[in-house]
């Protein structure tokens, strides 16, 4: 397996009042290309700042994160800004579109920024909004549409550049059950044509999609688990419920 990201004895502190919490507390992880790996663990367990810090959204306080060959630990903030957009695909919970742009516009931002062939970039943008069932949108603003299809926008964003690795932080936390389906399906499918995904969730039906989970506690993972190759969802549920039952899930 071939690793992407991995970090040496990340940690990551805030201060709550004249306190240091600790949020993440010496992690020691790989990320292979290719899988869908999959963050667990209860509220505040520290998943969110783990994948802000694998983007290099946020700086680690010690530790080390190596993407590829790139010590994003040790790197100034405007190479990583360029890196990030050159290499991760970030959909957030609460879709993070720009309000007064259109959808089409939305997905178009992040490829301009480093990629000068417009034409090119627009039939991309209108291929990959007729992948994720959203090309009748196309002049709408973001306040126009549903959460859905604000998300299934923001999925053809991420994708866009030809990410190396797609994070995405509870991407269905803020959409009704219909929506979250087919926000998952989007992401099965890109998986099955080989897009690495990491992905933050605390729900049962989307960890599933995933062939490994990482399980987060006080900032340390403590469990990893990869689901055997073709196993269907049925029984990726049975064992994940059997895992998550140890673990006072
Ligand atoms: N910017 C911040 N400032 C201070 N505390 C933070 C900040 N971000 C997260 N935390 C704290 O870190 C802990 C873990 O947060 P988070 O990573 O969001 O957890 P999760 O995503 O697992 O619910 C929580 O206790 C949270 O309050
Ligand atoms: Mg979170």
């Amino acid at each position: 397996m071939q690793t992407i990201i991995h970090t040496k004895n990340l940690q990551k502190n805030y201060q709550s009042g004249n306190r240091e919490v600790k949020v993440i507390n010496g992690i020691n992880v790989e990320i292979y290309k290719g899988d869908f790996t999959i963050i667990m663990g209860s509220s505040g367990s520290g998943k969110s700042t783990l994948l802000y810090l694998l983007s290099g959204l946020e700086p680690p306080s010690s530790g080390e994160i190596w993407m590829n060959k790139n010590a994003i630990h040790n790197i100034d903030e405007k190479t990583m800004t360029k890196l990030r957009r050159e290499v991760i695909g970030f959909v957030f919970q609460d879709f993070n579109l720009v309000p007064n742009l259109t959808f089409l516009e939305n997905i178009l931002i992040p490829a301009y920024l480093v990629n000068n062939d417009r034409k090119a970039l627009q039939s991309k943008a209108k291929a990959l909004m007729e992948k994720m069932g959203i090309s009748e949108l196309m002049d709408r603003l973001p306040s126009e549409v549903s959460g859905g299809e604000q998300q299934r926008c923001s999925m053809a964003r991420a994708v866009i550049n030809d990410p190396t690795i797609i994070m995405a932080d509870e991407p269905t936390g803020n959409l009704n059950s219909n929506s979250s389906q087919s926000v998952l399906n989007i992401l099965s499918e890109l998986y099955q044509d080989g897009q690495s995904i990491i992905m933050v969730t605390h729900d049962i039906k989307s960890a599933i999609r995933g062939n490994r989970i990482i399980f987060i506690r006080d900032g340390q993972v403590e469990d990893d688990l990869r689901f055997e190759n073709d196993t269907p969802l049925a029984a990726k549920e049975e064992q994940l419920l059997k895992w998550l039952a140890g673990k006072n899930w």
